[in-house]
């Protein structure tokens, strides 16, 4: 009887489970303490004939030590898991997921229409698609000029018997212009960022499409002055305080005088290096006064009205800041490339 008690216990022993502390403790009650029955067991052990005392002995203790060694086993297996869960910090912040980082081309145009919004500049938009009307005609292009030929623009429709009649991807922001003077009477004081198109062979110099941000002021009695001193001040807080600028005369079909803007090299001062080609002066942007023909094609009176213009390229300005060589990296979305910029958010 004994003998089989013995055995039918150590099955259970074998087979015993416990994942918390209460319940390993409970076991150790139910069979190993005083009252438990194992202990039962031994004093049972007193009632044996002595021929049996020595095998039942013998079992008894055996089921003894293994029922101590489980609940050993059973601890040590408790420890071990709740070490391992101790080592989640449950309360330690995520780690923060890869974040983007802004375009380059982002950065500078944002840093230059904080310049000029500081002078009271207010942003305008307008069309990608845009009709020759405001990309070329009210911008006093003549019929036959370059820019309105296959090589120079692209097309989206054309009308060889009417060429004002056709449909282009703008290859300058001054559409935008045309837009609002058409619209609004002055005074008119906005610059209008956006992106432009050209029908460029794409190299490391030159691209199809690029970024541009132009410039417009219309009021009474605008002067050159006026636009000369905006400028320099766009110069002096992009490049720093000891930029330097001079204009050089130019020609565009809608201002009058028109003008290139040179602005001290940015590496050596103006003293001369190889990037400013020993001139000590790297171009930066084309202005002048809005020619009188402009303003009536948009309906603003050039006998009350005057105004200027200016226009830069993202990509150019963003070269000079940056030493970026290549145009082509500011669309070829490399990370390597963008990570560079990470640290100027
Ligand atoms: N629209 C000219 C260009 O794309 C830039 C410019 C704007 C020049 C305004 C003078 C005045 O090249």
């Amino acid at each position: 009887m004994l003998l089989e008690k013995i055995e039918e216990l150590k099955a259970q022993v074998k087979e015993l489970k416990a994942n918390n502390e209460e319940a390993i403790e409970a076991l150790r009650i139910k069979y190993l303490s005083k009252k438990g029955e194992i202990s039962a067991l031994f004093n049972d052990f007193r009632d044996v004939s002595p021929d049996q005392k020595r095998e039942v002995g013998q079992k008894l203790n055996e089921l003894k030590n293994l029922a101590t060694n489980k609940i050993a086993e059973l601890k040590e297996a408790f420890k071990a898991c709740e070490k391992e869960a101790n080592k989640i910090d449950i309360t330690r912040p995520a780690s923060p997921g890869e974040v983007g980082t802004r375009h380059p081309l982002s950065l500078v145009r944002k840093e230059i229409i904080d310049i000029f919004a500081r002078q009271g500049f207010t942003i305008a938009d307008g069309p990608e698609v845009e009709d020759d009307q405001h990309v070329f005609t009210m911008l006093n292009f003549a019929a036959d000029h370059p820019a309105r030929d296959m090589q120079d623009t692209f097309f989206v429709n054309t009308d060889a018997s009417d060429v004002t009649r056709n449909i282009v991807l703008r290859s300058h922001t001054s559409s935008v212009q045309t837009r609002v003077m058409e619209r609004t009477q002055p005074p008119i004081r906005i610059i209008c960022p956006g992106r432009v198109y050209r029908n460029e062979a794409i190299t490391a110099r030159a691209h199809c499409f690029f970024h541009q941000i132009e410039g417009l002021y219309i009021d009474k009695g605008v002067s050159f002055a006026d636009l000369k001193q905006v400028l320099l001040y766009f110069a002096q807080e992009l490049f720093g305080p000891e930029t330097k600028i001079r204009l050089r005369p130019s020609y565009f079909p809608f201002t009058e005088p028109s003008a290139e803007m040179d602005v001290s090299c940015m590496l050596c001062g103006g003293k001369g290096c190889s990037f400013c080609k020993n001139t000590g002066w790297v171009e930066i942007l084309g202005c002048g006064m809005v020619d009188p023909n402009v303003l009536e094609a948009c309906g603003i009176d050039s006998k009350v009205y005057s105004g200027y213009a200016f226009g830069l390229g993202v990509e150019r300005i963003t070269n000079l800041k940056y030493m970026v060589k290549d145009l082509r990296m500011f669309s070829e979305n490399d990370v390597r490339f963008l990570d560079e910029f990470k640290a100027s958010h």
